[in-house]
């Protein structure tokens, strides 16, 4: 099967996708540096959030004035970065990953350049699962406006309920990598690899959610947006 989803960075983009980049995508200087940085040195660089993506991210925050935002699988921060700089001065990301090696390495060297976009990011080290948990106990529900949604694979549905609880009334989801480079659409594919079949019962579960409206957009590695009721 040839492929039509794909991040705009990689290598023989479908001309489409590529033309869509080109016509969305918005880099500072800083984002620039970093995906350069991580394509060029982290290892499993292909992880790297789709800057087409991470723009349209960036103009719903920027559209509806968001303030605190989750982002849920650091890397080397470029999905950390992007909201940090799309959200206002006293704004707010908090971003989680089981293991910050590549963020510091990576990532804290370039945003560190810009300290009013750095102090934004709180990095938090872990499970991201108990560490949304642990802002669920601690009482922050309703209290988000935006959530990133690109950690492991296994954890989705699990992700998408705790972003449904913490953020408030008009939020959105953003959940990345809904397409799994089309493999969701073949059952096959879904039997074959627990992350497919994860990623494809997120999406049932999303489509049929009655606490949000949603659409599955082919953005990127595949977006599917969900908006709190
Ligand atoms: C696709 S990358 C994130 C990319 C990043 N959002 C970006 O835009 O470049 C996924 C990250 O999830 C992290 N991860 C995997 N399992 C996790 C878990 N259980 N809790 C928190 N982070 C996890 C990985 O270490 C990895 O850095």
């Amino acid at each position: 099967m040839t492929s039509v989803v794909a991040k705009s960075y990689e290598k023989g983009a479908d001309p489409v996708v590529a033309y869509c980049s080109e016509h969305t995508s918005i880099q500072s200087s800083l984002q620039a540096e970093l995906q350069k940085n991580t394509l060029a040195n982290a290892p499993h660089s292909g992880m790297l959030g789709a800057p087409e993506v991470l723009t349209f991210g960036q103009n719903f925050i920027r559209s509806f004035g968001g303030k605190r935002v989750l982002d849920i699988g650091t890397f080397t921060g470029a999905s950390a970065l992007a909201w940090a700089l799309a959200v206002p001065d006293d704004g707010e990301v908090y971003t989680f990953d089981i293991d910050h090696t590549n963020y510091k390495k990576y990532g804290v060297p370039v945003i560190s350049k810009c300290e009013k976009t750095f102090k934004k990011i709180h990095a938090l080290e872990g499970s991201a699962l108990e560490a949304l948990d642990k802002l669920i106990a601690d009482g922050q529900s309703g209290t988000f406006d935006f959530a990133f949604i690109d950690a492991d694979k296994a954890n989705y549905s699990n992700y998408y309920d705790r972003s449904v609880t913490l953020l408030r009334k008009g939020g959105v989801i953003f959940v990345d990598n809904s397409l799994w480079n089309g493999a969701v659409c073949d059952p096959a594919k879904r039997a074959e690899s627990k992350s497919t079949q994860a990623i494809h019962d997120a999406n049932d579960k999303i489509y049929q959610d009655d606490r949000t409206y949603s659409a599955l957009l082919n953005l990127g590695d595949g977006t599917h947006v969900a908006f709190k009721k």
